[in-house]
């Protein structure tokens, strides 16, 4: 069979470490001859990489799956592959069977890398295959990846999350903590530099519990070797938790000639009472007390967050306390959400789920104040020059873009392709949470 003219087409649902999870799927699919198109109709192989950690995740996916149903009708060879944390979910997979019988390949987030084996496995045979895997196996290394986010790349660091919050559905799709060598990890950013790469993201559910399950190393002593690493690069890394960000790791970034000053350090809320019913084992003192700290080492840092509004339980006084924090803190940046129940969590069978109105509200107040806050912190810029690493192209605005070391979005004109190179922009115009600028 001539696969040289096979195309795929991979849609992701979800957080970074999905994207990066596609790359994979892509770097498989590749080695396997196919090539990228950007056509759902144009593909032999669809594959839908999705999440399921709010309800709309999961209903977005499922219409998408759906709408392919008239394509595969016309196109009996269309293989159409659905993975990720919504197929690992118990009895899932076989739920979706049900509603979609033309969906080929049903895989979970603990097959992903064996999808070379299970495409094969299906193009012999006519029936849906499932694989769904309970438990998280071993770390498999040497899984070829397919980049697509040049200058940035991603690289592992663990998989899996032991922290239980209580209403998170992650710990129950990717399975429990595993850290990746530090060795691996190196090795990784040593040839992603080599080959040009200028952004490194390192990624976990909760990176400051990297090597808990290895032996003499922490997220701080990973953090001083990739920095060791030489070349011009930036170094990234997400998500932290507060109740693993300590004083050590606070040093190494602060110390680290690649480390980016910005930190995403979510709260979720700023209410004791919520906190603990979260599970998130730190109070709203504790994630006041890191910021001070971490302010007190780099005065400059760039802090972001996510928060959820609607936990049950939740009273105006509990949501005005988070409030208060978020005008504390000042954060650069907030991701804001509507808590979502997720079967099988224990704040699912909490008594007390705020209505949906109740929650919308105060999401918006959130958002308006953010709102506030990301214009104050942008009007800083006016007239400054900061370096900027261009990271891509807006065909609407017609211009580059790209962030600084605090994160912020810089868009400006250039006659050449700047990608993946550092240039000086100074800001004429500042607007909401992004700048304009020129090159200087
Ligand atoms: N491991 C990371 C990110 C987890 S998912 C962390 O601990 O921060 C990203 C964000 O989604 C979370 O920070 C949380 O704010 C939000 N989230 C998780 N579960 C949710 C749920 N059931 N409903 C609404 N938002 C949720
Ligand atoms: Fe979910 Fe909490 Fe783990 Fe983050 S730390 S993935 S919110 S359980
Ligand atoms: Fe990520 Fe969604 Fe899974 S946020 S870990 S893809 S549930």
């Amino acid at each position: 069979m001539d696969n040289c003219l096979k195309k795929y087409y991979i849609i992701t649902y979800g957080c970074q470490m999905n994207l990066h999870e596609s790359e994979k799927i892509a770097g498989i699919l590749t080695e396997l001859g196919y090539s990228a198109t950007n056509s759902e109709v144009d593909a032999d192989i669809i594959v839908f990489n999705t999440c399921c950690i709010r309800e709309n995740a999961e209903d977005r996916a499922e219409g998408n799956i759906g709408a392919l149903k008239k394509l595969k009708k016309q196109k009996k060879d269309l293989i159409i592959a659905v993975g990720g944390c919504m197929t690992q979910q118990p009895g899932f997979a076989q739920k979706l069977h049900e509603m979609f019988p033309f969906v080929d390949i049903i895989f979970g987030t603990h097959n992903l890398e064996r999808f070379k084996e299970l495409l094969e496995k299906k193009l012999s045979q006519k029936k849906t295959l499932i694989a769904v895997d309970e438990k998280e196996g071993e770390i498999i290394e040497g899984t070829p990846k397919t980049r697509t986010s040049f200058p940035n790349a991603w690289v592992n660091i663990t998989y899996g999350c032991n922290n239980f919050c209580t209403y998170c559905i992650v710990p129950y799709v990717r399975g429990r903590e595993r850290s990746r060598s530090m060795e691996n990890i190196l090795k990784e950013c040593k040839d992603l530099v080599k080959q040009g790469y200028k952004e490194i993201t390192l990624l976990g559910q909760n990176v400051n519990s990297y090597g808990k399950d290895l032996e003499n190393t922490s997220f701080a002593k990973l953090i001083e070797e990739v920095s060791k690493i030489e070349g011009d690069f930036r170094l990234r890394f997400m998500t932290n938790h507060p109740k693993d960000f300590n004083e050590d790791l606070i040093r190494a970034i602060s110390v680290s000639k690649k480390a980016c000053k910005t930190v995403h350090l979510p709260v979720q809320a700023g209410s004791n009472r919520i906190l603990k019913l979260m599970n998130r084992k730190y109070t709203r003192e504790d994630y006041l007390e890191k910021v001070k700290l971490l302010r007190q080492y780099i005065p400059d840092v760039s802090i972001t967050t996510d928060i959820m509004v609607g936990f049950p339980t939740e009273t105006e006084e509990d949501f005005l306390d988070t409030v208060d924090l978020v005008k504390q803190v000042g954060f650069a940046g907030a991701f804001t959400f509507i808590y979502s129940k997720r079967d099988g969590t224990p704040a699912a069978k909490m008594d007390g789920q705020v209505d949906e109105e109740i929650s919308k509200t105060r999401i918006m107040k959130l958002i308006d104040l953010q709102n506030e806050t990301n214009r104050k912190q942008s009007e800083t810029y006016l007239n400054k020059t900061v370096q900027i690493l261009c990271e891509g192209f807006d065909d609407k605005k017609g211009m580059y873009l790209g962030r600084d070391t605090y994160g912020r979005m810089a868009y400006f004109k250039s006659e050449t392709d700047l990608i993946g190179q550092f240039v000086d922009v100074k800001i004429t115009k500042t607007g909401g949470i992004s700048l304009i600028g020129e090159l200087v």
